[in-house]
């Protein structure tokens, strides 16, 4: 028998032949997404680059050390993993490897591992061998508003046998738009910006007050005490993220330091890392507004923190619009950002379960190291990340992954109020996680069965946190010009902590790293509780701010004196 068995499995590798496995469905889609049309089947013979993401050793046991790390009452709060650490719990296993390797051998491919841990592989192939392969039907399909192509199928299977080996085959039932942008509302003032002259002022940046029709720096340091000490610890710098090759500019941001921090070094500037293709085009119109926005507001906040621009070009193939490459690419570095700021979003329902939350996965092991990530909830209210037709609300993503601090948007200061194309909501994909299940049973108490049905109750709640996000006037091109999203609210909050973690630092303490169960713990009372405003959307009036967290606003605005001592400085 033995020699049988021999001699047939000879027989098939030389034939070169895939060995016959049963196949099982994996992940499937019951139709095409809204937004979406079939064109028609993908041509045999084009190549197909995909990538495979493997099952991680043990994701339950960097899950647990990343509670460990995160949470105030623990032993282990602020010891934080080194990159080592967080890869042995995400590499596979070497069962895994031999599994996935023996399979992709039997098929004739070979593959390359892309990431550090080893749990991510890439692999070409023609579309007719992947439908073969995968038991799948690549075909191409077009994003209705924007035209554009790509290569998709509603369904695709893998072995029964891998099933505990191999997490997902990426891209295949994700569908994205071509981009993550959020809709900044922009309103140019006729004002110019009058270039700022080399020599500065050495009398003391403008009072700390609100003008009564625009947010400056100024206004955002008086009303949430942020100090405007220069920050003494090189070692704690921000990520500042930017898609779609959309260029930051430095000259503008000379202008409007010019104007907010005139005391502030004329050399002051953000440094550009690209990636993806991304660049660093410096010609003053074709700088973008959302890059400028989100450098000239972390540069001029968070003073002398060091500010890197990273900048993904419109070619990334990761099919969730660069966030992936961006996790990795950080993932892959010896020396991390102590925050990261990306004021880009979009649905949760675009991205596949196992994809999401592969991402999801990645931002535990950036907050196990020490990093904060933050990202914009959304601008659509409880219609999504864009305003847009639609009967349930739709959660933002990566809003609904607890891993992230999901940051609202306010407006106005006497009171400060919800602003009302903030989004917020449930998740689908994640449950309610530990750290807020007291704040969102209380909302849910508080909501009644008002909105029931409409959304799921048992999700993670989102935004976590809130910041001023209107009227926001940056230099753009030799003018004011004033912004209002979500994209304001993000960078605002990201430079308050980067402030605090150089307190922290210069004080020989660890950064604050994942700021969940420290915003819904200790630091809680150090927020502005923002009670009214709400979200409207798909034909409701969405939720409302109320007392305690809500799904607008979340804990509130910061109150950078308050944080300092929750912090325990
Ligand atoms: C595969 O998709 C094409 C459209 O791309 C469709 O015409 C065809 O019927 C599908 N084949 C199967 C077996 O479902
Ligand atoms: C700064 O430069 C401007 C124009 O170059 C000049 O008019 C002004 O007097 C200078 N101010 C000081 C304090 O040197
Ligand atoms: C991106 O792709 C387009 C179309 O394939 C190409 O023309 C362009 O040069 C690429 N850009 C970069 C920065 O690689
Ligand atoms: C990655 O590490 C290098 C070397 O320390 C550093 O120069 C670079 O800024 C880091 N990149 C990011 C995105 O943190
Ligand atoms: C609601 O959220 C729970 C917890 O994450 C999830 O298991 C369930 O599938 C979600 N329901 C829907 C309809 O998406």
């Amino acid at each position: 028998m033995l020699a049988v068995a021999l001699a047939t499995s000879f027989f098939v590798l030389a034939a070169g032949k895939p060995v016959a496995r049963s196949l099982q469905v994996h992940e499937a889609r019951a139709s095409v997404p809204q937004g979406f049309v079939l064109d028609g089947p993908a041509s045999p013979d084009t190549l197909l680059n995909l990538r495979l993401g493997l099952v991680s050793s043990n994701i339950d046991g960097l899950i647990g050390a990343l509670y460990d790390v995160s949470t105030p009452s623990s032993t282990k709060y602020g010891q934080h993993l080194s990159k080592a650490e967080v890869e042995t719990f995400v590499a596979p296993t070497t069962e895994t490897l031999d599994a996935v390797h023996e399979w992709l051998s039997d098929n004739g491919v070979t593959a390359d591992t892309t990431s550090s841990a080893g749990d991510w592989l890439m692999v070409s192939m023609p579309v007719d061998k992947a439908n073969v392969m995968f038991d799948a039907n690549f075909s191409v399909f077009s994003h209705e508003s924007s035209g554009q192509q790509s290569i998709r199928t509603l369904s695709y299977s893998i072995p029964t046998d891998l099933k505990a080996h191999l997490d997902f085959v990426h891209p295949t039932v994700t569908f994205t738009p071509p981009s993550a942008k959020l809709p900044l509302k922009v309103t140019p003032r006729s004002v110019a910006a009058p270039t700022a002259p080399k020599n500065r002022s050495t009398s003391g940046d403008p009072a700390g007050d609100c003008p009564d029709t625009y947010i400056d720096t100024g206004c955002l340091a008086a009303l949430y005490n942020i100090p405007r000490t220069p920050a003494t610890e090189p070692s704690n710098y921000i990520v500042v993220t930017g898609f779609d090759d959309e260029y930051a500019n430095q000259g503008d941001l000379q202008t409007f330091l010019y104007w907010n921090r005139p005391c502030m070094s004329d050399t002051t500037t953000f440094t550009v890392e690209e990636l993806d293709g991304g660049g660093n085009d410096q010609d003053p119109s074709d700088a973008g507004y959302e890059a400028n926005l989100d450098t000239q507001f972390t540069v001029g906040v968070a003073t002398d923190v060091p500010v890197i621009f990273l900048s993904v070009g419109e070619n990334s193939t990761d099919g969730v619009f660069g966030f992936l490459d961006v996790a990795n690419d950080i993932l892959n570095n010896d020396t991390l950002p102590s925050v990261i700021t990306t004021s880009y979003g979009s649905n949760e329902e675009y991205i596949s379960f196992n994809v999401a939350n592969s991402l999801c996965n990645a931002y535990a092991q950036l907050g196990a190291r020490g990093v904060s990530v933050l990202f914009s909830s959304g601008d659509g209210g409880v219609s999504g990340t864009q305003s847009e037709s639609c009967t349930d609300f739709v959660p933002s993503f990566p809003s609904g992954c607890p891993y992230v601090t999901s940051v609202g948007a306010t407006q106005s200061y006497e009171p400060e109020v919800a602003a009302d194309f903030s989004s917020g909501g449930f998740s689908n994909y994640w449950a309610t996680p530990s750290f807020q299940a007291s704040a969102v049973s209380s909302y849910l108490s508080y909501l009644g069965s008002t909105n029931a049905g409409l959304f799921n109750a048992s999700g993670r709640g989102f935004p976590d946190v809130s910041a001023q996000g209107v009227t926001f006037r940056i230099a753009y091109d030799g003018y004011w010009v004033d912004l209002d999203g979500t994209s304001c609210s993000s960078p605002t909050f990201a430079s308050v902590i980067a402030v605090l973690n150089d307190q922290l630092v210069a004080n020989g303490k660890p950064t604050l790293g994942w700021l969940n169960p420290f915003l819904y713990s200790t630091g809680a009372s150090a927020m502005n509780d923002i009670t009214s405003g709400d979200n409207p959307g798909c034909n409701t009036n969405g939720f409302s701010a109320t007392t305690g967290w809500d799904p607008v606003t979340g804990l509130g605005t910061p109150n950078y004196d308050l944080l300092l001592s929750a912090a325990g400085l």
